[in-house]
């Protein structure tokens, strides 16, 4: 079956009240435009075409390499936008398949449906309706007996026809030959002086030609993203749907509507997600870990058995069977190896944590290279900045950090050695020993005898 895609996506969204050009907003973190295109692809048209025209450079850096854009550098409406693709179809004889870059929940299945309707009725135009317990903003279905005749925009509908909750979904599968010929015909007589795609079907039909329609299942589907408050109804959908998607494979939600996971991440059977969570980009968990409650993972690689906490992990690896948080930072670059602890407020940027190795409270590590079974005591510290560049500290296996040790990087504890609580290291420390800086402590007897005496005399002068 050959296919032509066009994605109409020129338009401002206005009613978004927003900078951003609205295909670009995101769903559950991804642009809404990528849903649709995903959906089109899955389907191997011959041709996709993105129309795009307000902010078009800025649409263009979101799509993939290779994704062929047309510009309609006036926005005069959705039949003005597909007449402008026309020279780019002009080979091709077919079907071409229509819609909104809007309209993110769409489903592969149904379009294609869609176009296996249109061919085997052999009918002109095949449009996707829904019926709609709220049809407020859409394009209403005009039928005569069960026929249709044509499309009515609200904003030019009388009132009962807007009373009909029969929409346009946006949606349509048309001849492509005949589409471009007709198209001509439509003219911009309406309420917001625009070239409608819609007015198309009501001129097939005059010229005596067919139309079909097929309703989708779940109205969902069709839903349009206008407002914020549409964008956060389908945002709710999506979230479901992947989160749903997750628990068939064997992922326990505490609570799915609490818990937000990407299209695009991946986790594993026998983990549970507790609220709070986050897990956006390219994260992957593996099987049998405890996310949350509170995580925050983004482009994250987490194995097996790993335990998270309140915590927030950003372009890093976490081995199997570690434990990271409650309240803890790992940033981009940072591995965590297996079996290693990350634990309260710590953070840790680019730099390896190695195997059964412990940071359990408060420290900062940033360009460290610490090696297997090290114990860094609480409030220990990596000087990593001189205040003009950065330098590495490298903490070899078996080695053991006294707390409140401040590690002047750059700088090497070889394996094995120590260091005594609250000292500064600025000399690289020989294996197995112990280096330790820090005065002597001083007693002062009777002290406290002293400055009572003190301040009573203070007190009488
Ligand atoms: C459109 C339909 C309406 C349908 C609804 C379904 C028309 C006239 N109306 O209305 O019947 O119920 O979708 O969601 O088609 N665009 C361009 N160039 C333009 C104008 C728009 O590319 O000049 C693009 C927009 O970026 C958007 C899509 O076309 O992705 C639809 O435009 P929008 O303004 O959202 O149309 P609706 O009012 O939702
Ligand atoms: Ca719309």
């Amino acid at each position: 079956m050959d296919l032509a895609v066009v994605v109409l996506a020129a338009g401002e969204g206005t009613r978004m009240k927003s900078s951003l050009p609205k295909v670009l907003h995101k769903i559950c973190g991804r642009p809404i435009i990528s849903y649709i295109i995903n959906a089109v692809q899955n389907l191997n048209p011959v041709k996709l075409i993105i129309v795009v025209g307000h902010q078009k450079e800025k649409v263009m850096e979101n799509l993939d390499d290779g994704i062929e854009v047309v510009a309609q550098e006036s926005q005069l409406g959705t039949g003005h936008a597909v007449l402008v693709v026309e020279q780019y179809l002009s080979d091709y004889e077919g079907s071409v398949l229509v819609l909104s870059g809007d309209s993110p929940l769409i489903k592969s299945e149904t379009l294609l449906e869609l176009v296996r309707l249109r061919e085997n009725s052999m009918a002109t135009a095949a449009i996707l309706t829904a019926k709609l317990k709220d049809p407020g903003g859409y394009g209403r279905i005009i039928r005569h007996g069960n026929e249709i005749i044509r499309i009515v925009e609200e904003k030019d509908a009388t009132v009962d026809e807007v009373k009909n909750d029969e929409v346009n979904s946006g949606i349509y599968c048309f001849d492509n030959v005949k589409l471009f010929d007709f198209l001509k015909d439509v003219k911009n007589e309406n309420q917001q002086k625009e070239y409608y795609l819609t007015d198309v079907i009501g001129v097939i039909k005059d010229n005596g030609e067919k139309v079909v329609s097929m309703m989708v299942e779940d109205e969902d589907e069709i839903l349009g993203i206008n407002s914020r408050r549409q964008q956060a109804k389908v945002d709710e959908i999506m979230r479901k749907r992947i989160n749903y998607r997750l628990m068939d494979e064997g992922v326990t939600f505490i609570d799915p509507d609490l818990s937000f996971v990407g299209p695009d991440v991946i986790v594993g059977k026998d983990t549970v997600i507790y609220p709070l969570t986050f897990l956006e980009g390219k994260t992957s968990i593996g099987e049998g870990c405890e996310i949350g409650p509170s995580a925050r993972l983004v482009n994250a690689t987490i194995g097996k058995d790993v335990k998270i906490q309140n915590s927030v992990i950003s372009e890093s690896i976490v081995g199997d069977g570690a434990s990271i948080g409650p309240f803890c930072s790992l940033r981009k670059g940072t591995e965590i190896k297996k079996r290693a602890k990350v634990g309260t407020f710590v953070e840790i940027k680019k730099s390896e944590v190695g195997v059964n190795s412990k940071v359990p409270h408060l420290s900062y590590i940033g360009d460290a290279t610490i090696g297997d079974n090290v114990n860094i005591g609480a409030g220990s510290i990596t000087c990593n900045y001189d205040g003009i560049e950065k330098h590495r500290t490298i903490i070899e296996d078996d080695v053991f950090i006294g707390s409140d040790t401040m590690l002047v990087a750059p700088l090497r504890v070889h394996k094995g050695a120590m260091t005594g609580a609250g000292s500064t290291i600025t000399l690289d420390v020989p294996a197995e020993s112990l280096a330790v800086e820090r005065s002597e402590q001083r007693m002062v007897k009777d002290y406290l005898k002293k400055k009572l005496k003190k301040n009573n005399k203070g007190e009488n002068d």
